[in-house]
């Protein structure tokens, strides 16, 4: 079976093509380099001993898509390439809703064209916004609070339009929550730019001694030890969830939204001390002002995707930080040039 994944290059298509290709598929990567490196895949192709079918290419460039649909049968899309750094959406919207939109269109015409049946789609947990309680549920109130989150919101919504309108086809919404940590073989990662907007990859940073300490966005929410409670998943198995995913889709028709996190909550400093243990290696940080836009706690349930995908999250926050570790400390600057 045959997938196309888009973004593939990024940091969770990336490890999603590990998966995929150790599963058997065979993949098709879009991706333009343009928020991502090459030596990517050379490290995918290292690690699994296969290279994807790469296409240099903008997914909002219909005519290239069509030359990828008509070059390959494809079985499956999985739509990762997308604009994501929330405080860019909020500068430059304009830019995030043309290409986030505009490539998910692309891709949907693609699928009515050359009878592509699965869309699994990468959304996000950003758009429940600010939660109204915890742990969030698919059916909790979606409200997001940026332009990053709103794409992802009518991505889901453009998605489920079509979806109705070819009622043999199948899509799957996959809301991650965060995803940190790098694969086990520590030669794929996050690749940041340099100052990161996530913890994890500033964590990374500090203790590569890039920065001298960690900002603490705030410390005065109304959590247990004041810093901010998020739902932490480890890359790899978020990349198995769509493997998953893809299994589910292609038994059934219509849209189904799934988060893909572990349903457990880990603060700031939960996140500091855990690195800390896992790398043997001091994380110094300052308690700075609250960040704007920021949730106090936001952790999913994750009951749907274990029930209808079979699948949950194996990974602890211990691999998680051990991982993000490994991966820094073999690959300080990332890809490099
Ligand atoms: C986590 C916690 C911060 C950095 C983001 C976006 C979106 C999504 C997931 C794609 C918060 C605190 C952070 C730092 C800190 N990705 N923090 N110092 O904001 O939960 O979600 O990633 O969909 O990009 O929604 O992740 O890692 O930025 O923040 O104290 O230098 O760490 O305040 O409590 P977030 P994050």
């Amino acid at each position: 079976m045959k997938v196309l994944v888009t973004g593939g290059v990024g940091y969770i298509g990336s490890h999603t093509c590990v998966e995929l290709l150790n599963a058997g598929y065979e993949v098709v990567v879009a991706d333009d380099l343009r928020n991502s490196k090459e030596e990517a895949l050379n490290r995918v192709e290292k690690i699994t001993g296969k290279r994807p079918y790469f296409y240099k290419e903008d997914v909002c460039d219909k005519k290239a898509m069509e030359r990828i649909f008509s070059e390959h049968k494809i079985d499956v899309i999985i739509h990762f390439a997308g604009y994501k750094a929330v405080g860019e959406s909020v500068a430059q919207p304009v830019k995030y809703y043309r290409n986030n939109l505009n490539s998910t269109l692309v891709l949907l015409d693609c699928m009515e064209k050359y009878d592509v049946k699965t869309l699994i789609f990468s959304s996000s947990a950003t758009v429940y916004g600010m939660p109204d309680s915890n742990p969030i549920t698919e059916d909790e109130s979606l409200k997001p609070i940026n332009p990053y989150g709103r794409t992802k919101y009518m991505g889901e919504l453009i998605i489920r339009d079509f979806m109705d309108a070819h009622p043999e086809k199948s899509a799957v919404l996959l809301r991650y929550f965060n995803p940190v940590g790098a694969h086990e073989s520590g030669i794929l990662g996050e690749d940041t730019p340099d100052t990161p907007n996530n913890l994890m990859p500033y964590i990374e940073k500090v203790v590569a001694g890039k920065f001298p300490h960690l900002r603490v966005f705030g410390n005065d929410y109304d959590t247990p030890d004041g810093t901010g409670v998020r739902d932490y998943i480890h890359v790899v198995d978020l990349a198995k969830g769509h493997l998953a995913a893809i299994t589910y889709a292609m038994e059934h028709t219509g849209t189904e939204c799934i988060n893909l996190g572990t349903g457990t909550g880990y603060s700031v400093l939960d996140i500091v001390h855990a690195f800390e243990s896992a790398s043997g290696v001091p994380v110094p940080y300052i308690i700075t002002q609250r960040r704007p836009g920021d949730a106090a706690t936001c952790y999913s349930n994750p009951s749907k995707a274990k029930e209808l995908l079979g699948w949950q999250a194996k990974e602890n926050i211990e691999d998680m930080c051990r991982s993000a570790y490994n991966w820094t400390k073999k690959n300080p600057d990332g890809y490099g040039e």
